[in-house]
């Protein structure tokens, strides 16, 4: 548009001819009626994602991403496989999916391999452990029996980080990084303790064991009372620990909302139905306005300027938990879905660069963005996918037919403290980044004062 306006008839011309010459990308088919048409959507932007993806290749490492993805984010692609599996059946990812999640479990068996352990964060550990445990509740095929199980991951990682529940400051919580050499350590963020809460309630929902009940409220709880959670159910990003989290850091993602949606579904769901949960779910519901402009999700936070690469995969969790809390808490299935609709339908017209590429900004409809990556890929993958949680049974528990096995003293046999007294003297000073979900306090006083001019 800029070009025409601001040229002579010759430059337009030139421009016509040019664009008539290109064969202009279409944008993916979807037709929401239509499960065969979900299916397919989801297809295409599956093969998009992972051609990004070559840890399967022989002397390549399973369940890395090539730079500049950070491990978490391949722990969530894989949880988006594992997604992809139940929506449609279609088994062409499954060997790929298991031999990376089996691959990065580690030594001790928690999703803190030593490549990763001295930069890992609480969030990136658990974006592991949440996909094993969508592993368990989908039903996704369990691992050969000498190796370790969905379930008992996902209660490995939950057993290390109620381990670090930390009461010395702020009256409770989880800090963002695990150990004190890392940038970050000092932060208590709203996606580690909505992680671990996410973690617990489904837990307490698959092997309806009242502990990990008991977690979710005391996350709940704290987080809460630590004005993390705004008056209109906004989650905010996290607070500094060396002032007794006094003071907040504002900005909200949708990944962080979404955390604790489809964990208030699962204690809504443990509690068969309790009061207190539905209010709480219902409030989270319309607390999600902020990121939906006619029903189409937006990252709010950045869309307007830029995403880094972790933002851009933000919304593909968001539209996962949404579908999946219209499984643990039906009553939100109508509240949910027309956003999952529109969002889709958007999103498949934003998959119209090369070979079908999806941009960015959904809101944008067929005036495609150019931004191409990972998070493009999973979070179209995720939405169009999640139009078929009404076209899947339910996701299972123990007692209703999961066969995942747990052990649930996983992962209480290690501890960080034995991790620091063997690596320590490996770690060198330029080594000390923070890596991992970026909620980086640093970059928020950019993308605040970012934002104070977009407003
Ligand atoms: C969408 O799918 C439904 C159900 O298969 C079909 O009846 C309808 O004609 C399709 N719409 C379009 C525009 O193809
Ligand atoms: C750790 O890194 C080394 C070197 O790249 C690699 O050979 C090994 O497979 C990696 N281990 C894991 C669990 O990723
Ligand atoms: C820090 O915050 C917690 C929770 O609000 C409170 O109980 C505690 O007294 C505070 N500590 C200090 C030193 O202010
Ligand atoms: C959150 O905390 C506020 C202030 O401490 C309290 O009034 C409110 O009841 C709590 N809400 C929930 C949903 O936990
Ligand atoms: C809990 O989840 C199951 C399985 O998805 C569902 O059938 C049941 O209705 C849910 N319970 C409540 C109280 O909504
Ligand atoms: C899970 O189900 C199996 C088989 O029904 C049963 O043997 C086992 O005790 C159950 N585990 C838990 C933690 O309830
Ligand atoms: C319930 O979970 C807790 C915490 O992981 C564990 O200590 C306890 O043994 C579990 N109880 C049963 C019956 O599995």
């Amino acid at each position: 548009m800029r070009l025409i306006r601001s040229s002579s008839w010759h430059a337009v011309t030139t421009f016509i001819l040019l664009v008539g010459m290109q064969p202009v990308q279409a944008s993916i088919d979807l037709n929401l009626s239509n499960k065969d048409s979900i299916k397919k959507a989801a297809k295409v932007a599956a093969a998009g994602m992972v051609r990004y993806y070559t840890g399967y290749r022989p002397g390549d490492v399973p369940g890395n991403l090539p730079d500049p993805y950070y491990w978490w984010e391949a722990g969530a692609m894989f949880g988006s496989l594992i997604e992809y599996y139940y929506y449609t059946r279609d088994t062409q990812y499954v060997d790929m999916t298991t031999q990376a999640m089996l691959w990065q479990v580690g030594r001790d068996k928690n999703y803190m391999p030593d490549n990763q352990t001295r930069t890992l964060g609480n969030d990136d550990q658990a974006f592991w452990a949440l996909s094993a445990m969508s592993a368990a509740e989908v039903k996704f095929p369990d691992p050969p029996p000498d190796q370790p199980q969905w379930l008992e991951l996902a209660q490995a990682v939950f057993n290390t980080q109620a381990h670090r529940w930390d009461t010395s400051t702020c009256g409770g919580g989880l800090k963002w990084q695990i150990f004190a050499f890392n940038a970050g350590y000092n932060y208590k963020n709203t996606v580690s303790n909505g992680c671990f809460f996410n973690l617990a309630s489904r837990l307490a929902v698959y092997t309806n064991n009242e502990t990990y009940a008991q977690w979710a409220e005391r996350t709940w709880d704290w987080v809460n009372a630590t004005g993390l959670i705004g008056p209109s159910y906004q989650f905010f990003d996290g607070s500094d620990d060396r002032k007794n989290c006094t003071e907040i850091n504002h900005i909200q993602w949708t990944y962080n909302a979404g955390l604790f949606l489809l964990g208030a579904a699962n204690m809504y769901n443990h509690t068969n139905g309790a009061e207190i949960w539905k209010t709480r779910l219902e409030n989270i519901i319309a607390g999600l306005d902020i990121f939906f402009k006619d029903n189409v999700m937006t990252e709010v936070f950045c869309e307007n300027t830029h995403c880094d690469v972790d933002q851009r995969s933000f919304k593909a969790y968001l539209s996962r938990w949404m579908a999946a809390t219209t499984s643990k808490a039906p009553f939100t299935y109508d509240l949910l879905m027309p956003r999952l609709r529109a969002s889709a339908a958007a999103a498949a017209l934003q998959c119209n660069g090369p070979d079908n590429a999806c941009g960015l900004r959904w809101t944008r409809g067929a005036d495609y963005d150019g931004s191409t990556g990972v998070g493009e890929q999973m979070s179209a993958l995720d939405v169009f996918q999640a139009n078929l949680a009404d076209r899947v049974p339910p996701r299972v528990t123990n007692s209703t037919g999961g066969t995942s096995k747990g052990d649930p003293n996983a992962g209480t046999r290690n501890s960080d403290e034995k991790f620091l007294g063997i690596s320590e003297m490996k770690i060198a000073v330029g080594d000390q980044v923070g890596a991992g979900v970026l909620t980086s306090i640093f970059v928020v006083a950019t993308i605040c004062g970012v934002l104070f001019m977009v407003k």
